[in-house]
């Protein structure tokens, strides 16, 4: 058996994704592109799954968050002529939107439901019952030799599986790691140190003295990043370290307490990011651990096994594309 131990990183934990998916987000990607759901080649990848699909057919979500292709999936079946179920899995105490409310209904052609705080390792869902299982960035947050036995016994045979990992070479994952190399320009300036000296020693009443030569230090700080912020494409962790921080440090100076409170927000704001960002990194398929994968998952038993790049329609990477069958 391959070794896929280096494959196994989990690293935020369940309570700060439920803190995440609480806030009502529908999928992690930060703009406003897949605010209503998944759209383009991604929504094209996911809905070429459909077709073959008997009526009664079960479909089962791995990690599936806040729900966006149980969504996705329910959509585009609530008015097609097959009964289908569809079952969202994850870790964390998830909170989809009340638009699920009515593929809940008893005469709801789509069904679909969640199982919260349930790991894909084990599902508890019926063996051979499933006849279609996805994951969009989420199996690789599992560990992935229990997660492809646990697909394998959840099954129907010749049943199918098809998943969206994050790979080193994605845009996604290339903007994580312009975020983390952000995030180390923050603290190279040690700005949340600053900020909380700041907020400190400005409502303990410190002399002039101290605090104009903090000040000094602070607007040098902020001068020094947003030159930096202007070489990269995409700087939303400088503009969180940077609006965030000069935002709390004017602050204090009408009202202490709301600094503080901001503060705390502000901090709790940018370990969040930074810790999601790292988790991408750190989950993210190599080349190398893609193709231990694939190897793994054959010897497993599945079957028709590939993996393709995913391409955003404008060319760029979203990361690998991978399908397979069970066994007849
Ligand atoms: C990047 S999110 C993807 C969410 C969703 N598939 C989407 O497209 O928006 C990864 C999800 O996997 C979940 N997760 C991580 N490890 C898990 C595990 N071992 N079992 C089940 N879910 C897990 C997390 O709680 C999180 O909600």
């Amino acid at each position: 058996m391959p070794d896929v131990s280096n494959l196994k990183t989990t690293r935020v934990s369940s309570d700060q994704w439920a803190e995440y998916w609480s806030q009502g987000h529908l999928t992690t990607f930060g703009g406003p592109e897949f605010e209503d759901g998944y759209q383009g080649n991604i929504k094209s990848f996911w809905l070429q799954q459909l077709p073959g699909l008997d009526d009664g057919a079960s479909i089962v979500d791995l990690g599936s968050g806040n729900g966006a292709l149980p969504l996705l999936f329910a959509r585009e079946l609530e008015d097609g002529p097959r009964k289908i179920s569809i079952v969202g899995i994850d870790n964390a105490a998830i909170a989809p939107s009340d638009e699920f409310k009515k593929y809940r209904k008893r005469d709801a052609r789509v069904k679909v439901r969640f199982k919260a705080e349930t790991p894909m390792e084990d599902t508890r869902l019926k063996k051979n019952s499933a006849d279609l299982v996805v994951s969009h960035y989420g199996f690789e947050y599992g560990d992935p030799e229990k997660v492809v036995r646990e697909i394998q016994r959840i099954l129907k045979p010749a049943g199918k599986v098809a998943m969206i990992v994050h790979h080193e070479g994605s845009y996604i994952v290339r903007k994580a790691r312009g975020m983390l190399e952000q995030a180390r320009l923050g603290e190279d300036e040690r700005l949340v140190n600053r900020v909380k000296k700041w907020v400190r020693d400005f409502a303990a009443g410190k002399s002039g003295t101290v605090l104009d030569k903090q000040a000094a230090q602070l607007e040098a700080s902020f001068d020094r990043l947003r030159t930096q912020a202007a070489q990269f494409q995409d700087a939303h962790m400088l503009a969180i370290l940077i609006n965030g921080g000069m935002a709390i440090a004017m602050k204090v100076q009408s009202d202490a307490d709301e600094a503080r409170s901001m503060l705390k927000e502000w901090i709790t704001e940018y370990n969040a990011y930074r810790l999601r960002m790292e988790d991408i990194c750190a989950v993210a398929y190599t080349n190398k651990s893609v193709s231990t994968l694939m190897d793994m998952m054959k010897e497993q038993g599945l079957a028709e096994c590939r993996m393709s790049v995913l391409n955003h329609e404008n060319g760029a990477s979203l990361g690998l594309a991978i399908t397979a069958r069970a066994a007849v």
